[in-house]
């Protein structure tokens, strides 16, 4: 059973994979194999949020999630599929296939060095097909290789702003103006990350329009101004400490299950 929950908190040098050295990646590997992966997009989150909101996002709530669990967190694989946002300026996409692809080859790294367990934390909605397509493609390669792992190789998704108790949350304080994006859930934890984000807040015409995804231009024709059914002008930062707080309450206790378990 993998060690987790130390008995003092880390510090982010502990706990950032980017910050390691190898040999120490090695002795982290010889008491736990689980490990977390951010991942994000850059892509336009209406005229007051920021273009890189949902990175920002998924990589703080696994940082603290790995503060709190002594798991490693990779860096942030901030480029998602994002294709139906590139109608805004400053939107930049994989394509599905590209995705899948780059997911495939990091996941099967891990692998190779003998991590069990792979914990990807996303902040987009438009990554959960591909990413739950790049571990189908995964599992079969890690089996196809014959790694030592493959008995034991696991990914899981979990999708932070979906948790229960930052939905409730987000309910109770937004009610339907909670939306389905630029929603002022996520920008109140950039507020609460980067506070000069706070100069670019206004109100804004409501309501936002609510509906389907399909192209860019069409995302463009029916939402003109980015959002979708949200008011993020009701965001606080102070809002924004909580639902990080809650997130990583949430995840905590599912990378807790999901290293404990078969
Ligand atoms: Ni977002």
């Amino acid at each position: 059973m993998p060690e987790i929950l130390p008995s003092s908190a880390p510090s982010d040098s502990s706990i950032r994979l980017d910050l390691l050295t190898w040999t120490e990646v090695e002795n982290y590997l010889d008491h736990c194999k689980g490990i977390i992966l951010p991942i994000g997009s850059i892509e336009q989150h209406g005229p007051t949020g920021a273009i890189g909101t949902d990175a920002l996002t998924a990589e703080a709530v696994a940082l603290e999630v790995g503060r709190r669990t002594g798991v490693l967190v990779t860096p942030t694989q901030c480029f998602g599929m994002a294709q139906h946002h590139l109608g805004f300026p400053g939107t930049m996409s994989l394509q599905p296939s590209t995705l899948l692809a780059v997911l495939h080859d990091l996941l099967l790294s891990l692998a190779g060095h003998g991590f069990e367990k792979i914990f990807v934390v996303n902040g987009h909605g438009g990554n959960i097909a591909t990413v739950k397509a790049a571990f189908a493609q995964v599992y079969t390669s890690v089996c196809g290789q014959k790694l030592a792992v493959a008995p034991r190789f696991r990914c899981k998704l979990v999708n932070w702003f979906m948790s229960s108790e930052v939905f409730r949350k987000a309910r109770e304080l937004y009610g339907d103006k909670e939306g389905q994006h630029a929603t002022p859930s996520e920008i109140a934890l950039t507020l609460h990350l980067e506070p000069s984000l706070l100069s670019k807040q206004h109100p804004l015409s409501d309501p936002a329009p609510s509906g389907p995804i399909y192209g860019p231009e069409d995302f463009r024709c029916r939402y003109p101004d980015g959002r979708m059914g949200s008011d993020p002008y009701l965001a606080s930062p102070k809002h924004g400490e909580l639902f990080l707080d809650k997130a990583a309450t949430s995840l905590t206790k599912d990378l807790s299950d999901f290293l404990n378990a078969l």
